[in-house]
């Protein structure tokens, strides 16, 4: 019996085994390929299933009508069609009937079949989702209202009434109460019974024309109320209603416990339900079904959110997918976490802002730079300007002019110190029309200063210490002469490179012009010439005996005396010309002065004294006389020299001769031999022999009034002649005019010289 026992043991446990082994073989096999996963246009997923071993579980039974064309899916427990089935949160939509009263039905106005409630919908495993679902009334003066019963406790009643007034206010898509109302459901319906009733217990007060009220549980969001539904029986028959599904009625920390039976196969996907137990969900950036495992096709599955639509990262960041999410990575030389919608910070170039900076920073600091440097070169001009004005005022001698003036008080009107400034205004920036003369010494500008005076500018020609200190000799005897017959210095400018001196304008040129050019020399008449010998002799006494030092001018030439409009005579050019302290009859210097003009005597022994004037004197004189130039290759060898030319005619009682035609034929025979014995008195070539400028000024005045009275039986009115001279130039056309410069070199002879040039033209004074 023991055997018997233990044999039956043993089958029980085999048999359990057996039935074990069948239970798992007879599992759910929600993979099972020969399921059917869609009916009509519908897709069943896995718990759900049409058939046997596609579902979870028979709740979840789907049975699909295929007498409906195209097919039909319903729920197997409670047979009401399903409309689809969403895995994502649980819900299901399936088909509710819409519950319909029509006044011209005739039971309307049975009483009895106005109070009947109809049981509509009883669910048996899901319930209606609260949030989603409202009752709906629709109609004129209609009404609607649930009672669900709970365990048969209570009764709960929800419900609305819609108006219409006179129907004027109704609108099409809104449901507020006219015409259409809704209100919430109550928690935990599954089966509830619905009624619609007119809010008119009798017939009587009738709307006019024919009017049904419509009661029925639904979608919120998808019932449109229209007023169509209030008289077309079939445009509204049914509404989606929205129902909520979950797995066992259990929590997701419970259901875990039981892997046979807990359905979440993919791993973290359990949700609590919003009813009772749970639902699966895949993780975020996995897309599928969570209820089927790893290995099956559908399951969760990552979703590849760098090929979905719009890219998720920044248009210049490179996009990785990676399990349940993704990365975006901004390329080289590029920040940012590169995503793409508000609140990332994209993909921006990396150091932009600083490379702005720095250039920013760069280019300031370049500007200050600029700015600074400019500032200091400025400023080093302006000082190297001053430095130079001031080396250039030492230069040209401005402390020895002063020390000068300061010494010399007894000067009769101070010699101006013009500006550079001022000069280069009046001379136009030294133009070149301004010119009125060029010289060995310099260049002579015409200009007009600020108060409209018209003036000659002296300009050197070169820097020479030994030049400027000619100039500033020039200024200084200058300033100590104030005669009519001398030209007035008005002032100097030493700032510049070159020493400046600027003096009065004489407008009619030099006396070499009028005598040698052919067109002056007509007009040149013997009185004018008389004119001009005894004031230049005039002249010349004055800066030798009037001053209080004796002035030698050592130039004398008929290029150095300058005429204005009255045939006035202004001696010109002191550059060479030294002051003799009154008790020194001689000084002995560099000899200087011009060919042909130059005291032989001097020339040999460079003594100079005032008598070295009058010889050069006496060589002017005998140009006036010949019209001869002082110097002229025309002539024999011996007699180049005009001095010697003119002595020697002398000599050989040929005065007449070489006298100017022009004079000649004037007739006063008389008053040219005694000028050219003057003349010849002053080329004596022993110094003590000649006369002085006193003596020879005296002789020629007198010779003057013997004219003037012989002209004063012709025209009593001396004075005032005038004659105009056809030629002449006018005041205002006296550009040509050239003062103080030389058209002949004023030279500083030398011993080659001596030999060929000047010779002793006086013999019997030796
Ligand atoms: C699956 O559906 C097709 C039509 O959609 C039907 O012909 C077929 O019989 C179905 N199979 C099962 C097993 O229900
Ligand atoms: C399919 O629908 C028709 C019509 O409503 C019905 O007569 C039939 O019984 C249904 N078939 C099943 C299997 O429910
Ligand atoms: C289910 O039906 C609703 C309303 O008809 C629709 O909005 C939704 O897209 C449907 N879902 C699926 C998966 O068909
Ligand atoms: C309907 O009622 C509104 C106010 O409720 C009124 O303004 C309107 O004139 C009425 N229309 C008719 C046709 O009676
Ligand atoms: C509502 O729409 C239907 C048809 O779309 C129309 O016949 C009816 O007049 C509309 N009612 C109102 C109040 O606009
Ligand atoms: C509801 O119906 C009205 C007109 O009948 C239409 O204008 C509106 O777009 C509809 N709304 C929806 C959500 O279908
Ligand atoms: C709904 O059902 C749940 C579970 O059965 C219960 O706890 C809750 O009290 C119910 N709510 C109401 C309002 O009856
Ligand atoms: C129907 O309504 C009218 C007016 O409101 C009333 O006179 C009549 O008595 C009502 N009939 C019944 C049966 O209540
Ligand atoms: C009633 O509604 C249905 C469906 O919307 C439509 O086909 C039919 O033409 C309507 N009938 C009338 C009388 O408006
Ligand atoms: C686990 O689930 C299976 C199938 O539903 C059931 O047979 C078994 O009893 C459950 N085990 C526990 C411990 O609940
Ligand atoms: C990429 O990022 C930059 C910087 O944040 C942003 O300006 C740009 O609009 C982004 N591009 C796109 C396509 O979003």
């Amino acid at each position: 019996m023991a055997l018997h026992g233990k044999l039956l043991q043993h089958l029980v446990v085999l048999l359990l085994l057996i039935i074990g082994v069948q239970l798992v073989l007879s599992a759910p096999k929600p993979n099972n390929p020969s399921c059917n996963r869609t009916c009509g246009s519908v897709n069943i997923p896995y718990p759900f299933g049409i058939g046997k071993d596609c579902y979870s579980d028979p709740s979840f039974l789907i049975i699909c009508n295929y007498s409906f064309q195209p097919p039909k899916p319903f729920l197997g427990v409670d047979n009401i069609e399903v409309l689809n089935i969403s895995l994502d949160d649980g819900e299901l939509r399936v088909s509710n009937l819409v519950f319909r009263r029509c006044q011209w039905w005739p039971e309307y106005d049975n009483q009895k079949s106005l109070r009947r409630m109809s049981a509509l919908l009883s669910l048996s495993k899901f319930r209606i989702s609260l949030k989603k679902n409202s009752i709906f009334a629709v109609g004129c003066n209609f009404f609607a209202y649930i009672s669900v019963s709970h365990e048969q406790d209570y009764t709960f009643m929800s419900g609305c009434i819609s108006f219409c007034g006179n129907s004027s206010g109704l609108v099409n898509g809104s449901c507020s109460g006219l015409g259409c109302c809704h209100s919430a459901i109550p928690e935990n319906t599954t089966n509830y019974n619905l009624a619609v009733q007119s809010i008119y217990t009798n017939g009587s007060s009738r709307t006019s024309g024919q009017s049904c009220g419509l009661g029925f549980i639904g979608e919120t969001q998808a019932y449109n109320f229209s007023t169509l539904d209030f008289t077309n029986l079939t445009n509204r028959e049914t509404v989606p209603l929205v129902l909520d599904w979950a797995i066992e009625n259990k929590k997701c920390k419970d259901a875990e416990k039981n892997m046979t039976s807990y359905l979440c196969k993919a791993a973290n996907s359990c949700l609590e339900a919003k009813g009772l137990g749970y639902i699966c969900k895949c993780p975020d950036g996995y897309e599928g079904n969570p209820y089927l495992p790893d290995e099956d096709k559908d399951s969760c599955k990552d979703i590849d959110e760098c090929k979905h639509s719009p890219y998720p990262c920044n248009a210049t960041a490179i996009c990785t997918n990676t399990k349940g999410s993704y990365t975006c990575t901004c390329p080289n030389g590029y920040v940012g976490d590169g995503r793409n919608p508000h609140g990332t910070t994209g993909c921006s170039r990396k150091d932009q802002s600083k490379i702005i900076i720095i250039a920013l920073g760069i280019s300031i600091s370049l500007l200050i730079l600029l700015v600074g440097t400019s500032l200091v070169y400025w400023v080093m001009q302006r000082r190297k300007l001053i430095k130079l004005k001031e080396n250039f005022f030492q230069q040209n001698g401005g402390l020895i002019l002063q020390r000068q003036l300061l010494n010399h008080k007894e000067s009769v009107e101070p010699a101006k110190i013009f500006s550079a400034k001022d000069l280069e205004k009046a001379t136009n920036n030294y133009d070149k029309s301004r010119v009125l003369g060029q010289g060995g010494f310099g260049t002579v500008y015409k200009g007009v200063l600020s108060d409209d005076k018209v003036v000659a500018i002296k300009k050197s020609n070169v820097v020479d210490q030994s030049q400027i200190e000619q100039f500033i000799n020039e200024v200084v005897v200058l300033t100590k002469i104030n005669h009519k017959n001398v030209v007035k210095l008005l002032g100097c400018c030493l700032e510049t490179e070159v020493p400046l001196l600027v003096y009065e304008f004489i407008t009619n040129g030099t006396l070499f012009d009028h005598i040698h050019d052919k067109n002056l020399s007509s007009s040149l008449s013997w009185e004018k010439r008389l004119k001009v010998a005894s004031e230049t002799a005039g002249a010349l006494a004055y800066i030798h005996f009037e001053t209080s030092m004796s002035i030698i001018h050592r130039d004398v030439k008929t290029t150095n005396i300058l005429l204005d409009d009255n045939h006035t005579a202004k001696v010109s050019d002191f550059g060479a010309s030294r002051l003799v302290p009154l008790d020194h009859t001689r000084l002995t210097t560099v000899v200087q002065g011009t060919l042909g003009y130059l005291d032989p005597e001097y020339f040999h022994t460079s003594q100079l004294t005032e008598k070295s004037d009058v010889y050069s004197f006496g060589v002017v004189i005998a140009e006036l006389l010949t019209g001869e130039k002082a110097l002229s290759m025309d002539r024999p060898e011996t007699e180049r020299n005009l001095a010697m030319h003119f002595v020697i005619a002398m000599k050989e009682d040929r005065l007449l001769q070489i006298i100017d035609d022009r004079i000649l034929t004037e007739g006063n025979i008389e008053e040219i031999k005694e000028v050219a014995n003057i003349a010849k008195k002053c080329l004596k070539v022993r110094g003590e022999d000649r006369p002085s400028t006193q003596q020879v000024t005296k002789e020629l005045e007198g010779l003057r009034l013997l004219e003037k009275h012989s002209l004063k039986r012709v025209d009593p009115n001396t004075q005032q002649i005038t004659k105009p001279l056809p030629n002449a130039p006018t005041h205002s056309s006296g550009t040509d005019v050239d003062i103080g410069s030389s058209s002949m070199s004023t030279i500083v002879a030398d011993d080659s010289m001596k030999n060929q040039i000047l010779k002793p033209t006086d013999n019997d004074a030796r």
